[in-house]
């Protein structure tokens, strides 16, 4: 095959176009999922439209589709940059491209087909799991090739990262999925009963910790220095950080399972080693921040740059939140609540979504040999766009949970409940309808982008208005 580029920017392209349309996709299904919260009945009983099928189409959609896309994106491009060498091979680079998007085309439509196993975040069918475990290792195989015939003596530490969660996802894959099948779409798991759940939170919160936290500081590490034009704040704190990330991620799992079958040692565990973990989470924070500390002044002229600050700014709320939400009190009120749903979403929202949106204004017109994107003023758009719907989003969400738990807990002088569940319930709708707000401002922020790259590839001029006027 002829080489383009020094480089493999093919597969790079073929990834960010797949983020691309899998963010729009995987957020409209998450506004219809809003939709639906506030008018139940809003599709009448149609199967696979139906709410329980159409949510793990959103998360996967949302965190593997567009997320991990993007993820495969960022780190081809950056481990070829940094490294100064083309991909190992571009046949299996290829293969993890096609096999990645067969396994979550094949999975969407087993969920809406009804088809799950039940275990959040790990809903494949087992044979599509074994499908996404063949891909994983071509993966790991050309990532750390390519570092392996590297010339740059120096392994840069957004590296580390991406290293980090390629092996982390690979380990927490195929633990989690253990099971004996008993025909072509059905299985049952290994673990039984707590050692199940324990199995599944394991996996769920270094999910959480090695794809939508460790891969996204991986992504952080290498475009917030270029953006911002200065070199990283402290390469000293960035490799501290990450030690103590890994180490401590693998042991919080537990507080996913408070007040429940689990051994009482093994969530208190889990508790402290969450409270701990704000420390590193904010290492990362903070070496980010002071990174653009020298940059303020672009806050003003570059949205991208914004994308980025807001970003930052978001892990570090995200991350101090979860550690509160963890210690076992505040726990009692939160889990079961909207809260929860806040947190995550000013986590996916605010920190992981937002980073790879700056990511990708920053690398796309690079791919294809461009000075900038196609209109800076339609990102400053998008990046109000998106920031007013995550603050709808978010506010939302913490305000019906705290409600809601606090309504939960009253009770009149016999003792019994004050308030029954529907009557909560019915309190909630309004926040419900913000939140539904919220996701469809994101969203067409998000519509935005996509028209916006499609226009910078297209090679369409700049519009004459946007060369004269500087954005506030
Ligand atoms: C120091 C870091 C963090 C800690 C200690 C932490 C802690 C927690 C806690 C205690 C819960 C509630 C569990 C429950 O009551 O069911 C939770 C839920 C969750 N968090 Fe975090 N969090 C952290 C950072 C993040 C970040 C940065 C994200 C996203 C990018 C995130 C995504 C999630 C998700 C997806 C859930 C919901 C899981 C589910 O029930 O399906 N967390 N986290
Ligand atoms: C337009 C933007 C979005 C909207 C409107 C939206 C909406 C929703 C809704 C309605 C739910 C179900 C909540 C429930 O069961 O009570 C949900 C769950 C979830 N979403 Fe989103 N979402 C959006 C974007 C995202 C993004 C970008 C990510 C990740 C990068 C994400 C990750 C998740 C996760 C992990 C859950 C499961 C939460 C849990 O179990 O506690 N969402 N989303």
């Amino acid at each position: 095959m002829a080489m383009d580029t020094p480089y493999n920017y093919r597969v790079v392209k073929q990834f960010t176009w797949a983020a691309i349309i899998f963010g729009v996709i995987g957020m409209l299904v998450g506004v219809i999922i809003a939709a639906q919260l506030r008018w139940p009945t809003l599709f009448g009983g149609i199967d696979f439209l139906s709410y329980g099928r159409l949510r793990p189409v959103h998360t996967s959609g949302v965190i593997f589709a567009f997320g991990g896309n993007a993820l495969f994106a960022t780190s081809y491009y950056i481990v070829q940059r940094v490294c100064s060498v083309r991909l190992v091979s571009d046949k299996i680079a290829a293969f993890t491209f096609y096999g990645y998007q067969a396994v979550l085309v094949l999975g969407v439509l087993s969920y809406v087909l009804g088809y799950s196993q039940s275990k959040e975040y790990a809903e494949l069918p087992w044979l599509l799991d074994i499908l996404l475990a063949v891909v994983w290792v071509a993966y790991a195989y050309v990532f750390f090739f390519t570092i392996g015939k590297r010339k740059e003596k120096h392994i840069y530490v957004g590296l580390w990262f991406y290293g980090a969660y390629i092996i982390a996802v690979a380990v927490l894959h195929i633990f989690n999925n253990l099971a004996l099948p008993i025909d072509w779409l059905h299985s049952y798991p290994v673990y039984s009963g707590a050692v199940d759940a324990m199995a599944q939170w394991w996996y769920g919160h270094n999910a959480v910790g090695f794809f939508l936290t460790a891969a996204f500081l991986g992504m952080m590490y290498y475009f917030v220095p270029k953006q911002a034009g200065r070199p990283i704040y402290s390469y000293r704190l960035s490799i501290v950080h990450f030690w103590a990330l890994i180490s401590i991620y693998m042991w919080a799992g537990p507080h996913h399972l408070h007040y429940t079958a689990l051994p009482d040692w093994t969530q208190s565990l889990g508790m402290a080693f969450s409270v701990i973990l704000w420390v590193p989470s904010w290492g990362g924070m903070i070496n980010g921040m002071m990174t653009l500390s020298g940059a303020w002044n672009k806050l003003v002229t570059d949205p991208i740059i914004r994308f980025l600050f807001v970003a930052l700014s978001f892990y570090g709320m995200s991350t101090f939140e979860g550690p509160m939400m963890a210690i076992k009190e505040v726990n009692a009120l939160s889990h079961y609540t909207e809260w929860t749903v806040g947190h995550v979403h000013s986590g996916a929202l605010g920190w992981v979504a937002m980073i790879t949106m700056g990511s990708l204004y920053h690398m796309l017109p690079r791919l294809y040999g461009k000075t900038e994107m196609y209109s800076t003023r339609l990102i400053f758009v998008h990046f109000w766009l998106a920031t007013i719907g995550i603050v709808l989003y978010v506010t939302s969400m913490w305000v019906a949970g705290i409600m809601e738990g606090l309504l939960w807990r009253e009770t009149v002088a016999d003792g019994s409940l004050t308030y029954s569940f529907i009557e909560i319930l019915g309190k909630k709708y309004i926040f419900y309808f913000v939140r539904f707000l919220g996701g469809a401002f994101f969203l067409s922020g998000m519509c935005l982008m996509a028209y916006n790259c499609w226009k910078t590839v297209a090679g369409a001029k700049q519009p004459a208005a946007q060369l004269q006027t500087q954005p506030a």
